[in-house]
């Protein structure tokens, strides 16, 4: 069994048998997050999506502290090396195994700016492969087509993260056809209320998501789904 915790906005902490894996670790400054990065102790692995300070977060802190080994892009993976982290590079199209599990970097339309401005690389989602089930974080991005060639390549998937907020990536009528494209067991929504730019109801997304045949569920920070 894999289960997924979310920590709010994109920060999810998947946990499989033995190992367990932290994505876009933004805690500090996120007043709808229910832990700080001071709770983990025992990590494997801290996915990065893409530079923005809502992704990165506190994974150099909770990398420094856990040992985890941070996986992202080159630039990324770069900068937290330069910050003593261990770190393992890929980029868009490439995936790797890991003692945690597989990851594979996609594509995502975005940007990818560090916190001094600087730039680092391209933006990209996720599939992560552990225990068996395939976990589809989108990272940031707008809708597009090729969604359907990751489901294709990768799938099928068990879960599917997507952000929904608007503004700065998809908003809900874009992010229910990026499910329809994606066409995971279960669709999750993240990226949404944290900030004003971003207050959009969740709920629509799950009901249109539901109507189109498709299981969504709305996860808030502390919850769990598990895969079975
Ligand atoms: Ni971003
Ligand atoms: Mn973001």
């Amino acid at each position: 069994m894999v289960k997924m915790t979310f920590h709010g906005h994109s920060c999810w902490e998947i946990q499989g048998s033995s190992h367990r894996v932290l994505i876009d670790p933004f805690l500090t400054g996120n007043e709808l997050a229910d832990v700080g990065p001071g709770v983990f102790d025992k990590l494997d692995g801290i996915i990065i999506t893409h530079g923005h300070g809502d992704h990165i977060g506190d994974g150099v802190e909770i990398a420094k502290k856990t040992g985890a080994l941070v996986v992202s892009n080159f630039e990324i993976a770069n900068y937290f090396g330069e910050k003593g982290c261990t770190s393992h590079p890929l980029h868009i199209g490439g995936g790797a195994g890991f003692p945690f599990g597989h990851v594979k970097l996609t594509i995502a339309h975005h940007g990818s700016t560090g916190p001094g401005g600087e730039s680092l690389g391209s933006p990209a989602g996720v599939v992560l492969t552990i225990d068996g089930k395939k976990i589809y974080h989108a990272g940031d991005t707008g809708l597009f087509l090729d969604m359907k060639l990751i489901a294709e390549m990768n799938g099928p998937l068990d879960a599917a993260l997507l952000p929904i907020g608007d503004n700065f990536t998809m908003g809900i009528a874009d992010a229910v056809k990026a499910a329809e494209f994606v066409d995971a067991k279960v669709t999750i929504p993240m990226h949404y209320k944290t900030f004003p730019y971003i207050e959009v109801d969740p709920n629509e997304f799950i009901e249109k998501v539901n109507a189109g045949g498709r299981k969504a569920v709305l996860i808030g920070p502390g919850e769990s789904y598990e895969l079975a």
